[in-house]
């Protein structure tokens, strides 16, 4: 079937008026994920907190088509460490995929198959580009605001969420003297 053409209200700096579809992720999703597992267990029994959210407009999930929609990550911290996405590579490897921040202020945390990494900040206004073969994750920097985007990628991209459950991240964002700090993910080199 052929998509038609449509137009999306985004009101500057939010969520879109529309949407097709709605995921919530809650600290829970993020089992593994953070390097402090003693300040995510503590957290988590407190209360299973909002970390984001994601407003997709849905068309077909093929070759020519474009997915796009607004993520809202919330600010917070797990001991040291920002609200983040789970982050993930595209199934299929040779997609690239376009942010476009319209809120807050964050960075894009991005590695590819072959070991590079590369962390690169983001604030309000920014395009962002992740080229083919970099998995993503999102990480907002910002003590009390949203960081809100707006992203974009081919259909038939697919999501591998498993290798970074697995692995994590090479590099983490943390908070260091009050700022926010790249480090390596002393976790990293212990996965499979
Ligand atoms: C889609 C994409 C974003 C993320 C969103 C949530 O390919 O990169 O729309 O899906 O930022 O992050 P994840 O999907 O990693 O939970
Ligand atoms: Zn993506």
């Amino acid at each position: 079937m052929r998509t038609l053409p449509f137009t999306l209200k985004l009101p500057f700096g939010d969520r879109p008026l529309e949407w097709d579809n709605y995921i919530v992720r809650t600290l829970s999703s993020m089992q593994g994920q953070y390097f402090d597992q003693a300040a995510y267990s503590s957290l988590l029994a407190a209360d299973d907190q909002l970390l984001y959210e994601v407003y997709e407009i849905l068309v077909p999930k093929v070759e020519g088509e474009l997915l796009h929609g607004v993520s809202i990550v919330h600010p917070g911290k797990v001991g040291n460490e920002y609200f983040m996405t789970k982050g993930h590579f595209h199934d299929v490897l040779e997609t690239g995929e376009v942010y476009y921040c319209m809120r807050g202020t964050g960075m894009m945390v991005m590695e590819t198959p072959e070991g590079d990494s590369q962390v690169l900040g983001m604030s309000a206004g920014e395009v962002l580009y992740v080229p083919p073969r970099w998995a993503h994750r999102s990480v907002n920097t910002n003590a009390t605001e949203d960081l809100v985007m707006f992203f974009i990628y081919p259909g038939n991209a697919g999501h591998n969420y498993g290798t970074i459950e697995q692995k994590g991240f090479r590099k983490l964002v943390v908070e260091q003297d009050g700022q926010p700090t790249i480090i390596d993910n002393p976790r990293w080199q212990n996965a499979s």
